[in-house]
């Protein structure tokens, strides 16, 4: 896999085990920089951002998860979704390597799993790059002080309508429901109800209760925590936006 680099510097600092305290503590850290495909760190991540189709060896439209956990969800959207590129970012060293394991335990060839930030999303994706976008069961963080942690939030929002095209998809689901019922007043407001310019999102569908009323598309695929949570007694809420009208 070739990488090329241009004049853009990544705004997350992906760290080298030299430049941490105790890089023994976290096994999986030096197993991630060694992994190789399906995983790639996040130092080598960013110079595909205008490029993706060198990363995959072939041109298709991308398909992207948000904090994709032990990998379950991914290497299911790829093997369900063969036509497409398909990464998965995740920040936890142990995490992303489990994620790659599971990629190549499905034999998805069409899949990434990508350690990075994904506060710092745009230094991973350009406009109009991406077709599908999904955030599984994102961390709550519910108090108000934590807003700026949140990954449902105006900035992602904003960001989403970015990267996606015209007619392309934003997924979430989450047992914390405040994580997909945010999302309506986000579109034209910000998180103190600031009018903001209406972002150009169509809601096709949502639900505070997948398992009851199904999903807002077709061919769900449960994810580890979705089980865990549904187990657990717990409802699961979803909603999907459409890049394209609204505000557009
Ligand atoms: C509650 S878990 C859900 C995992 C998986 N999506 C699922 O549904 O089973 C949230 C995941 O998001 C990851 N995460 C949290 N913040 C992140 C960030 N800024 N960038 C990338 N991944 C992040 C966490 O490490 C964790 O694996």
């Amino acid at each position: 896999m070739s990488s090329t680099t241009d004049d853009r510097q990544p705004r997350y600092h992906d760290p080298l085990p030299e430049e941490l305290p105790f890089p023994d503590n976290n096994l999986f850290l030096k197993e991630h920089f060694a992994f190789g495909h399906p995983l790639l760190p996040a130092r080598d991540a960013w110079r595909f951002r205008d490029r993706w189709s060198e990363a995959f060896g072939r041109e298709a439209p991308l398909l992207v998860e948000i904090g994709s956990g032990n990998g379950f969800f991914l290497a299911e959207l790829a093997l369900r979704n063969p036509d497409f590129n398909v990464i998965g970012i995740e920040i936890r060293y142990k995490r992303i390597v489990r994620c790659a394991k599971k990629i190549q335990a499905a034999g998805a060839k069409n899949a990434l799993a990508i350690r990075y930030d994904a506060t710092f999303l745009d230094d991973l994706f350009t406009s109009n790059s991406v077709f599908g976008l999904y955030v599984n069961h994102p961390d709550p963080w519910p108090k108000a002080r934590h807003e700026k942690n949140r990954m449902v939030s105006r900035w992602f929002l904003e960001q989403s309508a970015d990267f996606l095209q015209d007619g392309g998809h934003l997924r979430i689901k989450s047992d914390y429901h405040d994580n997909v019922t945010r999302v309506a007043g986000l579109l034209d407001m910000g998180p103190n109800g600031e009018p903001l310019p209406a972002l150009p999102f169509t809601i096709t569908g949502q639900t505070t209760d997948l398992d009851t009323d199904g999903a807002p598309w077709p061919d769900d695929i449960k994810t580890y925590y979705q089980k865990k949570m549904t187990a657990q007694g717990l409802t699961i809420a979803a909603i999907e936006l459409i890049r394209g009208a609204r505000g557009a």
